[in-house]
């Protein structure tokens, strides 16, 4: 059984009152989950103040990114060990704006997960298509590459707990969704490659999230898809209210 998970991906976004105060108002109006994971990803400052504004909730707590060495003389990096040690444990690898901006590559998302694994962090690992590569017609293929490069040298026991998000980059921050048609084909066929790679029962336990201009217009009927197990949205969680509507599926 896939738990759905529902996944808040601040970005660069908000300053400590803010963050508090959006804990605070999603616990009033979200008091118990039944069935969904649900986990806020700040940026690094407010991970702190999150962590501590959701103890005792049903909330968890990821990072937006990881370095994937222990330590060392590596100015303005964040360890894995680091993040672990403040109370996170999910993190976001590979999401196509690091790909975009600061040069992330299938080999630094892979090294990313196994040491995010490596000290129990689970990895949430963003994949997808550019809208060049959507119109060439090389989706599947762009998105396996995705897949298996960076899942490289990783057992089936290791990459079970993984999260993959399947974002499409012409869909983030567009307000241009893929339709839950186009979610559901590309999910399957990539939870189609992990079972064929790993095993049937691998592929039926890794989730994959959908990401990219998710709102609580068209939550639901993308967790009406069969594959698809949850969401990972950017604007539509910067607002308490949205996030509650998108965490109760609409
Ligand atoms: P969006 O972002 O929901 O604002 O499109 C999604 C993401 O980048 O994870």
């Amino acid at each position: 059984m896939r738990i759905p998970m529902v996944a808040g991906n601040w970005k660069m976004y908000k300053v400590r009152a803010e963050a508090e105060a959006f804990v605070q108002d999603l616990r009033a109006q979200i008091t118990h989950l039944q069935d969904v994971e649900v986990v806020i990803c700040p940026p690094y400052t407010l991970l702190e103040s999150v962590i501590r504004a959701v103890q005792g909730s049903p909330f968890q707590v990821g990072a937006q990114n990881v370095y994937w060495e222990e330590q060392g003389a590596f100015t303005g990096e964040v360890a894995p060990s680091m993040l672990y040690d403040l109370g996170c444990r999910y993190v976001i690898c590979g999401h196509s704006e690091r790909r975009q901006y600061f040069g992330e590559t299938d080999e630094t998302v892979n090294r990313r997960l196994k040491a995010a694994l490596g000290v129990g962090l689970i990895p949430i690992f963003c994949l997808g298509e550019t809208l060049e590569e959507r119109e060439t017609g090389v989706t599947f293929q762009v998105c396996e590459r995705q897949l298996i490069n960076g899942l490289h040298g990783l057992t089936g026991d290791q990459i079970t707990p993984i999260v993959v998000a399947y974002e499409p980059v012409w869909a983030i921050g567009t307000g241009r969704n893929a339709t839950p048609q186009d979610a559901q084909e590309v999910i399957s066929y990539l939870r189609g490659r992990i079972s064929e790679k790993y095993s049937s029962a691998v592929g039926e336990q890794v989730r994959i999230l959908y990401g990219g201009s998710v709102k609580p217009e068209n939550i639901q009927a993308l967790m009406a898809e069969p594959d698809l197990d949850g969401v990972l949205v950017g604007g539509a969680s910067l607002e308490a209210a949205s996030f509650a509507r998108i965490i109760q599926y609409g």
